[in-house]
């Protein structure tokens, strides 16, 4: 299966995914983990398994140019200009669904199936590495290497606390009087 997406391995706009954060994981081990469960998904629903993977591994690239529902539409325009067959771009404009398009073939399907499945996995790979403090080490190593948390204003992390209690202007007490006797 790895000789149906080796060029795409050995491509810079995919091994950039590597430094890039992606369900508080690299979003290089979501795509993989993509291709894996598009692999699995392919045969069962009898879909063409090039088609598949391919889609898979393109899936999220350049996601942050778009939204939840537009960002499928900006990695399968790379996706075609890169030359890919209209039917991995067809497939990965509706991966978000249903929040965007709906799929239009069976290769669609599997891999709004398989991006679901590799999120339920990214997810239970984040909370393995909080047991052992791996977790919040990619994490900033992540916030780091990608442009887009390094482009980003820092907010001080306890903002509520700040706003709350050490913003907060001071007003003058007031006096008590004592009642006349
Ligand atoms: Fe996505
Ligand atoms: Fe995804």
């Amino acid at each position: 299966m790895e000789q149906l997406i080796a060029d795409l391995l050995a491509h810079p706009k995919v091994i950039e995914t590597r430094d890039h954060m992606h369900h508080s994981i690299p979003k290089h081990d979501h795509l993989l983990r993509s291709v894996k469960y598009s692999s699995r998904f392919a045969k069962l629903l009898r879909a063409d398994l090039r088609t598949c993977v391919r889609a898979a591994m393109i899936h999220d690239i350049d996601s942050r140019l778009g939204t939840l529902t537009t960002h499928g539409a900006v990695a399968a325009r790379w996706a075609a200009e890169q030359g890919e067959p209209e039917a991995v771009c067809r497939a990965i404009i509706s991966h978000m669904y249903p929040l965007g398009p709906a799929p239009t073939s069976r290769e669609a399907w599997v891999l709004v199936l398989a991006d679901k499945a590799a999120s339920l996995g990214d997810f239970r790979q984040y909370l393995r590495g909080l047991i052992n403090g791996s977790s919040q080490q990619i994490r900033r190593r992540l916030e780091l290497s990608d442009p887009y948390y390094c482009q980003r204003p820092r907010r001080p992390r306890h903002r509520l606390l700040h706003r709350r209690l050490l913003n907060r202007p001071l007003r003058p007490r007031r006096r008590r009087t004592r009642a006349e006797p």
